[in-house]
Order: C-alpha cells, then structure tokens, then sequence
C-alpha cells in the first residue's frame, strides 16, 4: 500500500468524515434501519463510518461484510472498528477489492449499504446486479449520491475555480446528480424504488481554508484535481474559491449547502 494513500484515507477521515460524511450516512443508516442479526453488505465502505453506525444496531448476531477497492480506507477502516467496544461489534468480514469483482453467494443478504458509493462504483449496474441476486427475499438496498454539483456549493467553487484556470474539475462524485440518472442505474438493474429522498445538510468549517484544504488531502476524486495546480496556481485558486464562497463565510468559519439523494430499493418480484 502506498504512504501516499494512507495519507490521504487519513485526511478523509479526519477532514471529511466527521464534517461531511457521517451526517449523511447517519441519515442513510436511519433510512435503512439495520436490525440485529441482520447480514449487511456495506459497498464503497471508506473508512468505514458505516460500518461504525451500523455495528451495534446488527450487533453480534449481525454481519457486515465491508468492501473498498482502495486498501488505505479498508486499513484506516479496521484501525478505527478496532477500538469499538467489544459488547457492541457486529462480526466483519473485509475485501479490499473493486464491488465489481466481489463474488457473493444467492440470498445472503437482508441489506446492502452503499454511502456516497453508486457514483463511484465502475459499473454500478453490474454491481446492483449482483446484489440483487444477493439479496434475501424483502432485502433492501439504500444508496445515497450527491444531488448536482451546483447543489453542493463548496465543490461548485471548487470546481468553477480549476476550470476558470482550465484544469479539468472533478465530476464524477456528481455523475448521478440527477434523481432520473440515479434511479435509472437501480430500475434496469432490476430493483424498485421504494422510497426516494433528496435532502439538504449545512456543513461547517472553521474557514474556507479548513474546508479546501481537507478536500486536497483526503477528498477520494477531488483531491486528484486539485494536485494538478502548481503552488503558485494553488494561491490563485484558492484566493478564487475564498471568494466565491465568500457568501456563505462569517467570523464563525464557512457553513456550506449541501444536497444529496438516498435511495431505497428492493427487488421487483
Ligand atoms: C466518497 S467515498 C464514500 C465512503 C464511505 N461510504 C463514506 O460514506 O464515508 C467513496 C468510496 O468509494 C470507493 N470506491 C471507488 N470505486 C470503488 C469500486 N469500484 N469498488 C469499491 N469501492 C470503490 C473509494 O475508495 C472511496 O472509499
């Protein structure tokens, strides 16, 4: 495993999860409600703050089987379940490899979790495919997705700012914005949507600098973007970011909009 990648699975944990990620999985694993003894498939697992919310609610008669393809999130992910207290962890099996390749067995699962995943995923299709199959009968499958990029508008200033300087952004954790988009990747893979929510959350930082900072160290696809700017460009870039999020700044820090989608769905038969 490279250093470099641990690096940046640290940052995404300690910049990210707790100011970004965890609000929105916390509203996804309350959506998706896990019960004990279930067997949940948590795909595109991070550092796993799904994992961490789901343990006690599946408890030791559950399983959560845990799955990234980048193997820094999956040793990030096993160094903070560690410390979990033992009366509450659900048993956990882990896969650092591509969901794609994951090979799981007909009706082993009551629920599969997939947090700010279906958009990462190279073949979300392939892979709903397979869960489908993996599914008990009434299983579930809850997706969340970041609604549009202008939506989310830390990332939007972002985005604007390297394409202002004509560096290529990074869209792809925006790809399935469009609620049509994303509830199409799971009907043709055979499921129906049971329920779909598009929410919106503030987020909060001590500054834009906290914010643009966190997002180069530890942001899964933004952070490769921002890594093109040389120093002098990076100065640039972020003194145009500071100003286009300078609406949403007081002396408190930066409170960001941001939207998401959660999906879930169950198969059609
Ligand atoms: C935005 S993060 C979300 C992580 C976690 N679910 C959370 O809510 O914090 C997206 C994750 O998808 C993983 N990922 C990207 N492509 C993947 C693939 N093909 N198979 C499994 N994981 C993948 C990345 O390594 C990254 O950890």
């Amino acid at each position: 495993m490279l250093e470099s990648s641990l690096i940046a699975a640290r940052a995404y944990e300690e910049a990210l999860v707790k100011t970004v990620f965890e609000p929105w999985a916390k509203r996804a694993v309350e959506i998706a409600n896990p019960l004990s003894g279930e067997v949940v498939l948590d795909l595109a697992c991070g550092t796993g703050i799904g994992l961490r919310l789901m343990s006690s609610l599946v408890g030791k008669l559950g399983k959560i089987i845990s799955v990234d393809n980048d193997p820094a999130m999956i040793s990030v992910a096993k160094e903070l379940f560690a410390d979990i207290d033992d009366d509450h962890k659900a048993r956990v099996e882990w896969y650092d490899c591509g969901a794609e390749a994951l090979i799981l067995s007909p009706n082993q699962l009551d629920l599969c979790t997939l947090l700010q995943g279906p958009n990462f995923l190279k073949d979300p299709k392939k892979v709903l495919r397979d869960v489908l199959v993996a599914l008990k009968p009434g299983g579930r499958v809850v997706g969340s997705a970041w609604a549009g990029i202008e939506e989310n508008k830390g990332h939007f200033a972002i985005a604007s700012a390297l394409e202002k300087l004509g560096y290529q952004p990074a869209l792809k954790p925006f790809s399935l914005g469009s609620p049509d988009t994303l509830r199409d990747v799971f009907m043709s893979s055979g499921f129906a949507i049971e329920k779909f929510y598009t929410e919106q959350k503030i987020i909060s930082f001590n500054s834009v600098k906290e914010f643009v900072s966190g997002v180069a160290a530890g942001a899964p696809a933004t952070r490769h973007a921002i890594s093109q700017l040389d120093p002098n460009t990076y100065e640039k870039f972020f003194e145009m970011v500071e100003e286009l999020l300078s609406k949403y700044s007081s002396t408190n820090g930066v409170s960001l909009p941001t939207q998401a989608h959660i999906v879930v769905a169950v198969s059609k038969v």
